[in-house]
């Protein structure tokens, strides 16, 4: 058989990769992975939104030889079957030339290694010109006309890459400074999110500090970690030899959030369209607030986040693609999310409708049970053997028939439906508030004054200091024992 050769035509190529779909935000953050890969710990980024429009990003990482420039230039610079280093958050070899050729028309890349400064640039114009793959080489003369330049100078080591003719930054925009400004923050918002663990300088990665325009990004921690709780200790799930940790967390309830808090974690409607698992590849975050159909959006789980962390070696497993803003896990990964998926809603919903309460499971006596309907569902049901219910019988059994009756009146009169809207609604119900100590002490004197002798008093006084909720008031207990020891 023969062989022909067919090269893709340049300028085709280039203009149809610019349709690949980035947004700015994921287009800077393209760019940033690279410097974090070249082991920056600053990236300062510029929007010069008026005459001469560009938008520069500027690192001080290990910078790039002249060979390893030319290379970085080259579409498809590195395979993507290759193994990568272990923090390299890299993959295809295309993010540098795609994500930045999606939002200009004119990228230029200078290096600095030493006294070394190198420069090339991909001009689409150029290369529609000439139909041909033709890179432009920066003389030292042309290098210094370029935006910020100046800075990049200043380090040893670096990076700058800029972006002019932002054609697509511009397109359908009527009032170019104003939309830039709008982008800059929702750049922001992004870059604080994704990188928040970078920015918060987690232990075992390099800290990073990122600016816009001079203004630092401050890390925006999607679990709020200080104040929620873990759901349950560190999965870790070995898959092809390689470990994946699984971190769920419930955030506490929104009426315990500050507005600040509320407004970081994407605001009311957010928490909820926000809920799910939160997927880092090398600490990165790549995909969040995603089930993967495993379960849906509900009101009652929007407390569940999931930090999932995943290695660079199984991106083939995980379907990345080329913006590196999905990936889908993979079935054997699956199975073992909708185990932990399971525990962990159970108990987002818990904190929502029992929230500082016991579960019902447990061994504490509680006034409402909840039970599990023998042929589906559950119901609730007021404890009969709880003590104070006991005692008012022991008392008077005459009482119990009246007594068992007015609760089953209580229990079907439950206002379920409004409960559910209710609760679903971000005020915070005043029933679900934990009972004043005088509360406690009040209905312990009631319970008191029916026993006729103090032995009778204290014994029940021992009794209720284990049970829900005197347990959790035990100077309240103390108080009322002191009292009846003194009082007779
Ligand atoms: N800021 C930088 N500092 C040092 N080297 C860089 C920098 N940016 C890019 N490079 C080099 O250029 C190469 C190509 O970058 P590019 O973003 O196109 O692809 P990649 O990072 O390898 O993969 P991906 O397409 O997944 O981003 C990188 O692998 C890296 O070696
Ligand atoms: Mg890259």
């Amino acid at each position: 058989m023969k062989t022909k050769k067919i090269p893709p035509y340049a300028p085709t190529l280039i203009e149809s990769t610019r349709a690949i779909g980035y947004s700015p935000e994921a287009a800077v953050a393209d760019i940033i992975d690279n410097s974090i890969a070249a082991e920056a710990n600053k990236v300062d980024i510029y929007f010069f939104p008026i005459d001469g429009a560009y938008i520069a990003i500027l690192d001080n990482g290990k910078g790039m030889s002249e060979t390893e420039l030319d290379l970085a230039m080259q579409y498809g610079s590195k395979n993507p079957m290759d193994t990568r280093d272990t923090k390299d958050l890299g993959r295809f070899g295309l993010g540098l030339k795609t994500a930045s050729l999606s939002q200009c028309r004119c990228l230029t890349v200078i290096s600095k290694q030493g006294d070394i400064v190198e420069g090339r640039r991909w001009d689409v114009d150029h290369v529609t010109e000439v139909g041909d793959w033709s890179l432009l080489v920066l003389d030292q003369e042309e290098l210094t006309s370029i935006p910020q330049i100046d800075k990049l100078l200043k380090y040893e080591f670096g990076t700058l890459v800029v972006w002019q003719k932002l054609d697509r930054l511009k397109a359908e925009e009527i009032n170019f400074e104003l939309a830039l400004g709008r982008k800059i923050d929702s750049v922001r918002t992004h870059l604080s999110l994704v990188y928040h663990r970078y920015l918060n300088g987690e232990s075992g990665i390099l800290k990073i500090q990122i600016s816009i325009n001079g203004e630092k990004v401050l890390p925006a921690d999607p679990f709020l970690a200080k104040k929620s709780v873990q759901a349950m200790d560190d999965e870790t799930l070995v898959i092809h030899g390689h470990k994946i940790v699984v971190r769920p967390y419930i955030l506490p309830h929104i009426s315990k959030m500050t507005a600040e808090e509320i407004k970081q974690l994407g605001g009311k409607e957010g928490l909820r369209k926000q809920q799910g698992f939160y997927i880092y590849r090398n600490k990165r975050l790549l995909v969040w607030g995603t089930w993967f159909r495993m379960m849906r959006q509900g009101d009652l789980s929007k407390l569940a986040r999931i930090q999932v962390d995943i290695p660079n070696t199984l991106d083939d497993l995980w379907t990345l693609d080329i913006k590196k803003s999905s990936a889908l896990p993979p079935a054997e990964v699956r199975k073992n999310l909708e185990v932990i998926i399971d525990k962990i809603a159970e108990r987002s919903k818990r904190t929502w409708t029992f929230r500082g309460k016991k579960e019902i499971s447990d061994t504490t006596t509680h006034m409402w049970n909840r039970m599990k309907n023998p042929h589906e569902g559950f119901y609730y049901e007021i404890n009969r053997e709880h003590p104070m219910v006991q005692k008012i019988i022991d008392r008077d059994s005459e009482l119990q028939v009246p007594l068992f009756a007015l609760f089953k009146q209580i229990e079907h009169g439950l206002p379920l439906n409004q409960l559910y809207v209710d609760l679903n609604n971000d005020e915070q119900l005043k029933n679900e508030q934990e009972p004043s100590s005088a509360d406690i002490i009040m209905s312990l004197k009631v319970m008191l004054d029916m026993q006729d002798n103090i032995a009778d008093k204290l014994a029940l006084l021992e009794t209720m200091a284990s049970i829900e909720p005197f347990s959790v008031y035990p100077d309240a207990v103390e108080k009322v024992k002191w009292e009846a020891l003194n009082n007779g």
